[in-house]
């Protein structure tokens, strides 16, 4: 049976752009009200002014004691919180060998650490509304490909996070969801596709991991996810298929497939860095 949303309240983290500001503007139209945080004040503003009474606050998820203050201030103004979506995030490419170390690192912080912290500083307020937690992972988590190593692993350790925490939280009446995307229309994967490295990686997987596809039915996916309280959420719906046949496919020739991407990756890779040096070539370019 459906969980009513309508009159609920959600926190989304990353809510200034792409997946994070559609599915606020997804869950306004169904009645939530809304707590945005984001790293980018400019951007956060203009989303809210869209969602009439939304509250925002501006804070970075690699700064614990922020982002406590940040939802405590949300949960203050909202009165209650019944939903908390980790979702920001930034993806970085290029061979691990290669990518400058802080590319690497800031990955993890911002992706892993980052989805530790709001749940953290979410948990005590989602317990008392025997609520729901969505942790955004990604369809890299399922199937890492090479060039995304840091991407990869912080998406398979928010999976490994979300699936100890559902146990956890369980026996308290709290709902915890993993998110699996594959390549969606969001500025993160169109910024992507400007970087050398990833942009010939992306192209080389096979169809149809490969293709770019629309937000829109993403979020409705997301929505009716957190309607259900389900434990996955994934979009395009096949990437449920793939989470089944993951032992399947984690053998030597799906390693011999994805691994002749590297050579042209490793080219591209290396002509970028001369140019901008190791860690400016492992993040998209600035907006
Ligand atoms: N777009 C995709 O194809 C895709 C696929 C799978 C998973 N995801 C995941 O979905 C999430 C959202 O991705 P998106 O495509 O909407 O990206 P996006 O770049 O459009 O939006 C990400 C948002 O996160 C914010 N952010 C980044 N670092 C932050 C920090 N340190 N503190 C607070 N906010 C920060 C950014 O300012 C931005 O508003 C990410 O976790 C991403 O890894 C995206």
């Amino acid at each position: 049976m459906a969980w009513e949303l309508n009159g609920r309240t959600a926190l989304i983290t990353g809510a200034a752009s792409g997946i994070g500001a559609a599915l606020a503007r997804a869950l306004a139209a169904r009645g939530m009200r809304l707590g945005l945080v984001d790293v980018d004040g400019d951007a956060l503003a203009r989303v809210a002014a869209t969602l009439p009474g939304a509250v925002t606050e501006v804070a970075d998820v690699r700064d614990r004691a922020a982002l406590d203050t940040a939802v405590e201030d949300i949960v203050e103004r909202l009165g209650r919180l019944d939903v908390a979506v980790a979702n920001a995030g930034i993806a970085t490419g290029g061979p691990a060998r290669m990518v400058g170390p802080d590319a690497f690192e800031d990955t993890i912080d911002v992706n892993l650490l980052g989805v530790w912290r709001t749940a953290r500083s979410a948990i005590p307020y989602v317990l008392e509304q025997r609520g729901y937690l969505l942790l955004v992972a990604s369809a890299a988590a399922v199937v890492p490909a090479p060039g995304l190593a840091a991407y990869s692993a912080s998406k398979a350790g928010v999976e490994g996070f979300g699936r100890a925490l559902r146990a956890e939280l369980l026996p308290h009446g709290v709902a915890v969801g993993v998110g699996y995307y594959l390549f969606l229309d969001t500025p993160m994967v169109r910024e992507g596709e400007r970087m050398a490295g990833f942009n010939r990686m992306k192209k080389g997987l096979p169809n149809p991991i490969s293709r770019t596809w629309p937000l829109e039915p993403a979020i409705d996916a997301t929505s009716r996810g957190i309607e259900r309280r389900a434990r996955r959420i994934a979009y395009p719906p096949f990437v449920h298929g793939l989470m089944a046949l993951r032992g399947l496919l984690d053998n030597g020739v799906s390693d011999r497939i994805t691994s002749r991407l590297v050579p042209g990756m490793e080219a591209a890779f290396t002509e970028e860095a001369q140019r901008v040096g190791p860690d400016a070539a492992a993040r998209p370019p600035r907006r």
